[in-house]
């Protein structure tokens, strides 16, 4: 764990001048002028030109702000926009939250004084559910384009459409809205291909980039070893390399995990220890080694400590994930140590499971990597792997987010703003279709989304929450049951990183490990979601939270978060009960035991993670019809107890070795059983819009009318909505849907 690394008292080395000489500055009245003159622009500049500091900065300068609208930058990281907006309120010298501010996934830094708002790409795809035309805004800026996050490539289609229907609807209002500027930007673009997705806007370019770095391919991965590479030995040593051999300078090291960093940094601090500085390190100003690990599970106070300059004699290296190759400035940083592997999130339909898998890295990434040692200063960037591996085994572009997870979420705020086609919506690169019938399908089994693919207010009210749909189906759900205390903080639990503890050294570890038993088993010892409450609950009501978590090996500020988090998701909650102040109760509720009641309710978010145990080994089967093989995965209180379980529920899986589910806890068959066999009855075609036109508007179908009114989330609901869903009603709809058809053809044909 971070914080047990090795700690050098820090200096106070000046800030780089702000007033640097960035190759953005020659062009800042083209640009400005490029901007006025369009609606869309694509502006591509090498790494550290400028571009998201700068350019914003411009923009206000030049006026654009004058009427009180913001302009909003869009990055697909967390950390990314909280560090730029600091950086630029430092250069604008105003405090962080006022002209200059942040807005991230449950941590709004903006005020009514805020001009340049640097935010989430996810948080501005929200803004799209209240308020299509973003009315708030003089200009956006979807930054770091080639990152292609599913959110920033939504954010493309809906730009385009934006524009494309006021087009459309020219002349036909009285005063139409005054859209904002959109500008797309990234330094390794394709951008021939975002011009001609905008309509063939113009493309401006800013040549040069900062520094010069020296690549230098270090062999150690061949096209040969792809399959079982072992480069994070090799990353150590290249590490202690530099540090004894090269000039003053900081490290970054690109590897693709918390375990895998962890474990780095425990090797470097064990080198480091045995190094001696009069002896072995070839320039007398390097006397000390820092090392700081960061990786997006970390608590975001923990990753800015990235940021701090260490006393100058003293080296950092900073071993992360990719979250460090974008937008990223970590002053110092002189070397990059390039593992060309990267974690990535894939969505196989076939399984139906989003998991995490290590692959190579594409070119444009390995780009970006190199970028980050010639930010403030020239510098090398050791890549493990050669040349021939990065010529002919690297694609040339990251194969977009869209195109390899579940498109749920997505699909659900696009049928909320009213895009019912989503098979028709204009992708930059479109998912394949059984991508989005699956998450179509997936939205219409937790009653998000009526037969006919209409939002219901179930699914109205599950936008509002900035959780996955199954876990914000869990949260009003329990609403209804009556136990949303428990389900707010679970679901709060969830949308923080890991909060247990992993400290660095074999007997610390230990003692955590236990600790964390100890807790698990006080929580009952037989549910990961019933130990994530146990938690959270123990360290509110200790007289002090923050030393019950050291004492715990727990993150404090990870729970603190997690308090707050509870807080948002309450006022949503409140807010939708306000409205609905009587929701439906379920009259099951009378047989409940108190002690399955979280259970019970999970699985009315979870039911398409089910699992049952599999009649040899230690395996389970998913029960979505594809029956996935998965196991319990070692960090869960239930790993060494599968013999004596049947049926299971997951939060998410992770595939290593083995496929493996995490977050795991023990259900009975019936609270699931009436849903399980119906997961592959619907037919999405209907749920997609495709086929709008010819389908009659789905409102004018009585029955389908009063699903939609119904609809308030309830267990039983869940029920009833796969009762209809049986064959014998699926034959009717769809006899009455061809019908329909029929008819229609027919009056055409007249
Ligand atoms: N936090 C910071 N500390 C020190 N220097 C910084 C910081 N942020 C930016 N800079 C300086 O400003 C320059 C421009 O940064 P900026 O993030 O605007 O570049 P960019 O063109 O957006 O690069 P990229 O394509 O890598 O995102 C950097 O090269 C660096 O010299
Ligand atoms: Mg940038």
């Amino acid at each position: 764990m971070a914080d047990n690394y090795k700690q050098e008292k820090r200096g106070h080395k000046s800030k780089s001048s702000y007033k640097q000489d960035l190759p953005i500055r020659d062009y800042r009245k083209r640009l400005v002028q490029a901007v006025e003159e369009n609606e869309f622009l694509v502006v591509v500049g090498e790494t550290g030109s400028g571009k998201t500091t700068q350019l914003p900065q411009y923009l206000l300068k030049a006026g654009v702000t004058s009427r009180g609208k913001m302009i909003g930058v869009t990055q697909p990281r967390r950390i990314a926009a909280i560090s730029v907006a600091t950086r630029v309120s430092e250069e604008m010298k105003c405090h962080l939250g006022e002209m200059v501010g942040y807005q991230v996934r449950f941590d709004d830094n903006t005020s009514d004084k805020t001009l340049i708002k640097y935010m989430t790409d996810g948080c501005l795809l929200r803004e799209f559910l209240d308020d299509c035309a973003l009315s708030k805004y003089s200009v956006i800026i979807l930054d770091e384009a080639h990152e292609r996050s599913l959110d920033t490539d939504i954010l493309f289609g809906l730009v385009g459409k934006l524009f494309h229907d006021q087009r459309k609807n020219l002349g036909t209002e009285d005063k139409p809205t005054r859209l904002p500027k959109v500008i797309i930007m990234s330094a390794t673009l394709n951008h021939e291909k975002f011009s001609e997705f905008l309509d063939g806007c113009p493309v401006f370019e800013i040549p040069g980039r900062c520094y010069p770095v020296k690549n230098v391919f270090l062999d150690y991965v061949g096209v040969k070893d792809l399959r079982t590479p072992s480069y994070l030995k090799r990353a150590i040593e290249t590490v202690m390399k530099i540090h004894l051999e090269e000039r003053p300078g900081d490290i970054l090291v690109f590897l693709t995990g918390q375990d895998e960093i962890e474990h780095a940094c425990d090797k470097l601090f064990e080198s480091a220890e045995k190094i001696d500085y009069s002896h072995d390190v070839h320039y007398s100003e390097v006397e000390a080694m820092l090392i700081l690990p960061l990786y997006g599970s970390m608590t975001t106070e923990l990753q800015k400590r990235v940021f701090d300059p260490p006393s100058s004699s003293v080296r950092k290296v900073v071993v992360a994930t990719n979250i460090a190759a974008t937008s990223l400035t970590i002053e110092g940083i002189r070397y990059v140590v390039d593992s060309g592997f990267v974690k990535q999130l894939s969505y196989n339909p076939r399984t139906r499971l989003d998991s995490l898998n290590v692959v190579l890295t594409s070119r444009s990434e390995a780009i970006q990597r190199t970028g980050r040692a010639g930010r403030t200063a020239p510098g090398k960037c050791f890549r493990l792997y050669s040349k021939e591996v990065y010529e002919t085994a690297m694609t040339e572009e990251t194969i977009p987010e869209i195109q390899r997870t579940s498109l749920s979420h997505v699909v659900l705020y696009l049928k909320s703003m009213g895009i019912h086609d989503v098979l028709g919506f204009q992708y930059i690169d479109p998912p394949e279709e059984r991508m989005i019938l699956e998450a179509l399908k997936q939205l219409y089994y937790f009653g998000a989304l009526d037969r006919g693919g209409n939002v219901t207010t179930l699914g109205q009210q599950m936008t509002e929450f900035p959780l996955s749909p199954g876990l914000s189906r869990t949260v009003i759900s329990s609403a209804s049951l009556g136990c949303a205390e428990l389900v707010l903080a679970v679901a709060a639990m969830l949308s923080v990183e890991n909060v247990f503890v992993t400290p660095g050294g074999k007997k610390n570890l230990s003692t955590a490990t236990n600790v964390h038993k100890k807790l698990a088993e006080e929580a009952g010892g037989t549910n990961d979601f019933a130990t994530l409450l146990f938690v959270y609950r123990q360290c509110h009501s200790s007289p002090s939270p923050p030393r019950w978590c050291r004492d715990h090996y727990i993150h404090w500020r990870a729970l603190k978060m997690a308090y707050n988090i509870h807080h948002q998701l309450e006022t949503i909650l409140h807010r939708q009960l306000s409205k609905d102040p009587h929701p439906k109760r379920n009259t099951d509720k009378t047989k409940m035991n108190s002690k399955d009641v979280l259970r019970r309710v999970l699985c009315c978010g979870y039911f398409c993670n089910v699992a049952r145990k599999s009649s040899s080994g230690n395996s389970f089967r998913t029960m979505d019809g594809h029956g996935t093989q998965v196991y319990i995965h070692p960090s869960s209180t239930l790993f060494g107890c599968e013999d004596q379980l049947e049926w299971i529920i997951f939060h998410d899986i992770i595939w290593t070795s083995k496929i493996y589910v995490r977050t795991v806890c023990p259900i009975r068959y019936e609270w699931v059983g009436d849903l399980l066999p119906r997961l592959h009855e619907v037919d999405s075609y209907s749920l997609s819009g495709w086929a709008e036109g010819k389908l009659t508007d789905s409102k004018h179908d009585g029955n389908l009318q009063d699903h939609h009114e119904t609809e308030t989330g309830t267990v039983a609901d869940v029920v009833k909505i796969s009762k209809r869903n049986t064959e014998d009603s699926l034959t009717a709809a769809r006899q009455r849907f061809l019908e329909r058809k029929r008819a229609r053809e027919k009056n055409q044909g007249r």
